[in-house]
């Protein structure tokens, strides 16, 4: 049995949750970028559960969660200058920071690997439930392992209902897409997945800072082992657009009405297009990124066999994050 409990400003609701959160059970928290799946990082038939519940490879390490300095360093051998810099800047927040890890984490957390990536979430809830327990949280994203991540409780409770123990519902998430992984443990920063702070955001502080979606995509020996995997993606067929919209979706939407399949569309102005179920992606990407996986789990609630989104224009901020999640929900798939 799930045990749904809702928080909004009174967090002793969170206290039942927490003490069983640290005696090994699974709890779904809110955070301010998508919904995780929690466990206590110590304890290890929690850790392997997490991996059971998802249908997760054993060889995609989590993302343990702090809620604070002091619980950082038992996590980690040092702190890198670096971290203390982007921490400063930008905990509590979506920036995961990769470091060695502290001999307490164990190599189930890490799949095999002697770095750790850790994140101070800044939910309240998520905090809050840290703190209590007491013990760092792994907390991989709370969705079926390949589904579109989840950024509200609804949609934990469609993918992980009676396989967890609890689902804090905090509401919708904020930003909606995961947090920027950045390597520490290289000669320069390295971005291994965007995500809710800006490669530009970083280089303000850190001004040596890379990030090459290009070899991450062709999968070449991938730094974080999580990107060769299939992503995000609906049941529906997806379909990326870049360049005019109508123009392009036009006569495929035909195409497949002929065919006797359900459309979706996912765009700026879909107002006039003949789509079965056509939904605004919101004016600015940051919209678009707050509602891109709850868009695509409603186009696959409601039935659709094939959706068309579009692809962001700009390529600034949000952006490069947003366009990586539509890329691998899409396998490819570019009209
Ligand atoms: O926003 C987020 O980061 C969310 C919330 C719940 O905090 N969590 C999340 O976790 O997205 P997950 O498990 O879905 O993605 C973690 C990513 C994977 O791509 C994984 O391969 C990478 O982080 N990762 C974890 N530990 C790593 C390590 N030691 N080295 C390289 N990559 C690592
Ligand atoms: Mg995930």
């Amino acid at each position: 049995m799930t045990k749904i409990i809702q928080v909004e400003q009174d967090m002793s609701a969170l206290d039942e949750a927490a003490e069983a959160l640290k005696n090994g059970a699974l709890v779904a928290l809110p955070t301010e970028t998508v919904y995780g799946l929690g466990a206590n990082a110590f304890c290890e038939p929690a850790v392997k559960n997490i991996f059971l519940a998802k249908g997760r490879p054993q060889d995609n390490p989590l993302i343990v969660h702090v809620s604070g300095r002091a619980m950082l360093e038992q996590v980690v051998r040092r702190i890198p200058p670096e971290a203390e810099l982007l921490m400063e800047h930008f905990w509590p927040g979506p920036l995961t920071m990769i470091m060695e890890k502290a001999d307490c984490i164990s190599h189930t957390v890490t799949a095999g690997l002697d770095t750790v990536a850790v994140r101070m979430p800044a939910h309240p809830a998520a905090l809050a439930l840290i703190e209590k327990s007491g013990v760092p949280v792994v907390a991989p994203s709370a969705n079926l392992s390949g589904s579109p991540s989840t950024t509200r409780a609804s949609h934990v409770i469609a993918d992980l209902s009676g396989k967890i123990d609890y689902i804090i519902d905090g509401g919708a998430c904020q930003v909606g897409l995961e947090s920027t992984v950045l390597d520490l443990t290289g000669d320069v920063p390295q971005i291994l997945r965007p995500g809710g702070v800006s490669l530009a955001a970083l280089r303000e502080v850190l001004p040596e800072t890379t990030y090459e979606p290009a070899l991450k995509q062709s999968g070449i020996a991938p730094k974080s082992p999580g990107m060769k995997y299939r992503h995000y993606a609906p049941k529906a067929e997806l379909y990326l657009v870049s360049g005019d919209f109508t123009e392009k979706v036009l006569p495929r939407l035909s195409l497949e009405h002929e065919k006797g399949r359900k459309t979706g569309v996912l765009c700026r102005k879909p107002e006039n297009l003949p789509a079965d179920f056509a939904m605004e992606s919101g004016e600015t990407p940051e919209a678009y990124a707050k509602l891109l996986f709850d868009s695509l789990r409603r186009m696959d609630d409601w039935g659709a066999d094939v959706i068309f989104a579009e692809l962001p224009p700009e390529t600034e901020g949000i952006t490069a994050a947003l366009e990586n999640r539509l890329r691998k929900a899409a396998g490819g798939h570019v009209l």
